[in-house]
């Protein structure tokens, strides 16, 4: 049943409708194998997050996380760049490796080369049974069903949805963690509601722009990163995501008034990142603000509730929404984009 597309019309917005049930169910494990995890992360002597691609943006929202949640500094690298930290590997090291399926060269790479010297691993994966599940020492599994379409949409959310967990706990708040993440599980059916239409109605109106940006700060930074990805796989256009703060460093000579700007807006960044808003809209540009509040600074407005430490799971949700009706409005196919396989096993 559930690698059938039932009442969908690709397997892309299937998997995009079925994120309230697959975050819950990431977050269902067995208490003792959270405990042993968190142990393991505060007791190593450094952290390593590694992945690639959509799962590597998952290790970025989540070094945000321990950071603010934990007070616990994560090494957030890129799998195929790993090996260039080895003088930082010991047995004392934890590598937590995040993959959906549990098949990406890089990370096995990255892995194999941990293992070399003596680090502990512990993986997030998807796919169960997988070449990486069989060489980490401890595994969560993501629970989220096949994911068919290349895009990662709901395996993301589930990789946050444990990430976040993890800071939780590393800072003794388990329960709180598990509360707001079930908060947001109830929220989700009326984000995709009441915003589809909407979204429908933008990806007409961006799907012949050269280039689209998005922006964030804080959380709100890595969900543009991802929001790009969304954008670049599935609709062919360009698509750049970047820290509000570095507008003013050179990307805003490109802005004019054919760049659209997406404008990640979280309630504890509100102030500096409408100020960004500002300065693109003043150059002309087509600014679309996500949001919990709607302001003169956006020339588009959708709005998703504020979750504060969960706002990465929600904001994402109507950037995969967009760049779905980008892909259908120019003609491509959202569930096999060109040139992208769903496992990338070479490097
Ligand atoms: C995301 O939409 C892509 N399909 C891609 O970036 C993917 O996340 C990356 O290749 C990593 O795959 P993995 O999670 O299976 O390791």
């Amino acid at each position: 049943e559930q690698a059938k597309l039932g009442v969908f019309d690709h397997f892309m917005i299937k998997e995009i409708n079925e994120q309230k049930f697959t975050i819950k169910r990431a977050i269902e494990h067995d208490p003792h194998l959270i405990n042993n995890i968190t142990e393991m992360i505060n007791n190593a002597f450094g952290v390593f997050l590694i992945g690639c691609g959509t799962s590597y943006y998952s290790c970025v929202s989540a070094s945000y996380l321990f950071s603010k949640v934990a007070k616990k500094h994560v090494n957030v690298i890129l799998a195929s760049e790993f090996r260039n930290y080895e003088n930082f590997l010991t047995p004392k090291t934890l590598v937590i490796a995040v993959s959906q399926s549990g098949e990406t060269a890089d990370v096995l790479d990255a892995i194999k080369f941990a293992k070399k010297h003596y680090c502990k691993i512990v993986s997030i994966v998807n796919v169960m049974g997988s070449t990486l599940t069989r060489i980490s020492d401890l595994v969560i599994l993501m629970n989220s069903g096949p994911e068919i379409c290349v895009l990662s949409t709901k395996s993301h959310t589930s990789q946050l949805a444990i990430l976040t967990l993890l800071a939780y706990s590393c800072a003794d708040r388990l329960n709180d963690g598990k509360l707001l993440i079930q908060k947001v599980c109830d929220n989700i059916d009326n984000i995709i509601h009441d915003n589809v239409e909407k979204l429908k109605h933008l990806a007409n109106r961006l799907k012949d722009s050269r280039s689209v940006f998005l922006i964030g700060r804080d959380l709100a930074y890595p969900s543009a990163l991802e929001g790009a990805l969304k954008i670049k796989e599935v609709s062919y256009i360009h698509a750049e995501g970047f820290a509000g703060g570095e507008l003013k460093h050179g990307t805003i000579a490109l802005i004019d008034e054919a760049v659209p700007v997406v404008i990640f807006c979280t309630d504890m960044t509100r102030d500096l990142i409408i100020s960004n808003a500002m300065e693109v809209k003043a150059r002309g540009a087509y600014t679309i603000g996500i949001g919990s509040r709607n302001n003169e600074a956006f020339n588009y407005f959708i709005q998703v509730p504020d979750f504060g430490d969960a706002n990465p799971i929600t904001m994402i949700i109507p950037v995969q929404i967009l760049a779905y009706y980008l892909a259908l409005q120019r003609g491509s196919d959202p569930d096999r984009p060109r040139n992208l396989a769903k496992s990338v096993t070479v490097k």
